[in-house]
Formats: C-alpha cells, sequence, structure tokens
C-alpha cells in the first residue's frame, strides 16, 4: 500500500544540491509495523515527511494506497493527509492554549465535521488512550506521558489507516516510552499500520521489521547498528512472532493501568464509588 520507487530528495543549499535521500525502494503493506533507524542527519525525518505526504520527493514516484501521489498538489496532500494518516512527534505538538480535547478535535475541524460529532470522537479517542479525566486540562497541565497520550488520541481520531510517529518516545523516561510502544503495538494490532522512527533499538524491537537508512540509503542492519543492538532487535523480533507476546491487551486501559495507580487518581476513585 505504500511503495516507493527510485525516491530521490534534495535541497538546494548555497546554490548547490544537497542529495538527502538517495534512490530509495521501499514497500510497506498494510497492517505492517516497520521501525526505521540511522544515525542523525541519515534522512530518517525527510523520509517520513514523504511517507506522510508533508513532504514531496524532488524525483521518483510515491503510490499510496494505489494513488500516485508523488503527482498531487498540496491541497490534494492535505487531503490524503486528513484521511488516511495520523502523526505523532517526539515533543507531542499540541497547541498550548487549547484543553485536551480541543487537541483532538482538530483533525476533524479540518475534515469539516460537525462540533456534535466532534466532541463525541475526540472524547471516545482520549477515553481510548486512558485520559478521559484529563480532557479539559490544558498541554502544560499533563506530564509528558499524557501529551504524548493526547497526540496519539489526536493522531487516531478521523481513523487514519497509517500512523508515522518521528521518535515518538525521544523525549519521555523508558517505562512511559513502554507504555507509548504498547499503544502503538495495540493499534497495530487492530489493523493500523504503524512506521516509526527511533534510535533505539529497545523502541525498534517492538515493530515486526526494521529498515536501516544512512547517508539518505537504505542499507543492511550491520552498518547502522552495533552487534549488541542488533542481537536485541533479533530476540525480541522473534519473540514477539513465536509468543504472540505483545498482543494480550484487551483495551488501551489495560495498558495504563499502571500509571493511573501510581498517581493514587484510579485508587481514590474507586474506594469512592
Ligand atoms: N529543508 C532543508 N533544507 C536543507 N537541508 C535539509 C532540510 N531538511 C533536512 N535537511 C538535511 O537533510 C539531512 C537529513 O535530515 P533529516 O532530518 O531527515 O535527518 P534525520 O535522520 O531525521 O536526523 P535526526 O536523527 O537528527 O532527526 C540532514 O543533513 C539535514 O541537514
Ligand atoms: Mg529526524
Amino acid at each position: 500500500m505504500i511503495e516507493l520507487h527510485n525516491i530521490v530528495k534534495s535541497y538546494l543549499v548555497a546554490g548547490e544540491d544537497l542529495v538527502v535521500l538517495k534512490d530509495i525502494h521501499l514497500t510497506i503493506e498494510q497492517g505492517e509495523f516497520v521501525a526505521i533507524m540511522g544515525p542523525s542527519g541519515s534522512g530518517k525525518s525527510t523520509l517520513m515527511n514523504i511517507i506522510g505526504c508533508l513532504d514531496k520527493p524532488t524525483s521518483g514516484e510515491y503510490h499510496l494506497q494505489k494513488k500516485l501521489v508523488s503527482d498531487y498538489n498540496e491541497k490534494e496532500l492535505a487531503g490524503v493527509r486528513n484521511q488516511s494518516i495520523g502523526f505523532v512527534f517526539q515533543q507531542f505538538q499540541l497547541l498550548p492554549r487549547l484543553t485536551a480535547l480541543q487537541n483532538v478535535e482538530l483533525p476533524m475541524i479540518y475534515a469539516g465535521i460537525g462540533k456534535k460529532e466532534r466532541i463525541e470522537r475526540a472524547e471516545d479517542a482520549l477515553d481510548k488512550v486512558g485520559l478521559k479525566d484529563r480532557m479539559n486540562h490544558l498541554p502544560n497541565e499533563l506530564s509528558g506521558g499524557q501529551k504524548q497520550r493526547v497526540a496519539i488520541a489526536r493522531s487516531i481520531v478521523n481513523e487514519p489507516s497509517i500512523i508515522l510517529a518521528d521518535e515518538p518516545t525521544g523525549a519521555l523516561d523508558t517505562k512511559t516510552g513502554e507504555q507509548i510502544m504498547d499503544m502503538f503495538t495495540l493499534l497495530n494490532k487492530e489493523g493500523t499500520t504503524v512506521i516509526l522512527v527511533t534510535h533505539e533499538a529497545e523502541v525498534a524491537s517492538y515493530a515486526e521489521r526494521t529498515v536501516f537508512v544512512r547517508d539518505g540509503e537504505l542499507t543492511s542492519a550491520d552498518e547502522v547498528v552495533g552487534h549488541e543492538a542488533l542481537e536485541k532487535l533479533r530476540t525480541k523480533h522473534d519473540s514477539a512472532e513465536q509468543n504472540n507476546e505483545r498482543g494480550n491487551f484487551v483495551n488501551l486501559e489495560d495498558v495504563f493501568e499502571e500509571t493511573e495507580t501510581d498517581d493514587g487518581t484510579k485508587g481514590e476513585e474507586e474506594a469512592t464509588h
């Protein structure tokens, strides 16, 4: 469903062509969970931006769901993004003056959905990420992990077929990062294609497949990560396949149960009911 052929991206810098992606060929099927790894500056975000229709390749063909989107104009690309793609970023990218609920409503405003339905769906999405009780908080009244959960709620509210996450755990501690990864795993189990960029083998190990980028080209794992990280990737990928160990969550609240208990809110709630 995602097919990149001969994708080149270059920028004109000080009168010279800087080639950032060189002849990329990559196919990702609907329902896959793919990690992208590579050194800083290797072109990972550039590649994600092209896949996400946020940017256009300089040359080459990009077919998304059988449509040649590399030929689309800005307006058409915006339509594809709004309908088919959810985005999650390292720094959350929430609008600071809007509440969690209003932030999640945004993609639906762009999609022209009426207010009543917007609120209902935004509430459902926040409920799904375990943040029902934080809906009216502003971003600065939320923890890092909670902000990222709002961002995930925002990314899924239009029911995209693809979620793109550029270092989604980069600004979070390990435990919170694991919870965010469990959430992506669950969304993937529900059928959403998940593509994420990360520097960490532990994070990449949640994916079924890892793609390695170096100097703007796809390359083999050993060109990018050390032996130890490679082992980590292999073991996790293999055991996840064999035991289906990450597929045991009933819903996203289960994933976040621990967090809620940690800050005491859930315990109190239960006590008063
Ligand atoms: N708008 C631009 N104009 C010129 N050069 C750019 C532009 N955007 C990115 N680049 C260059 O393209 C290269 C790849 O950048 P990119 O952001 O894709 O790297 P990355 O792999 O995501 O790195 P990081 O891990 O640090 O996020 C870098 O050398 C960067 O300087
Ligand atoms: Mg980047």
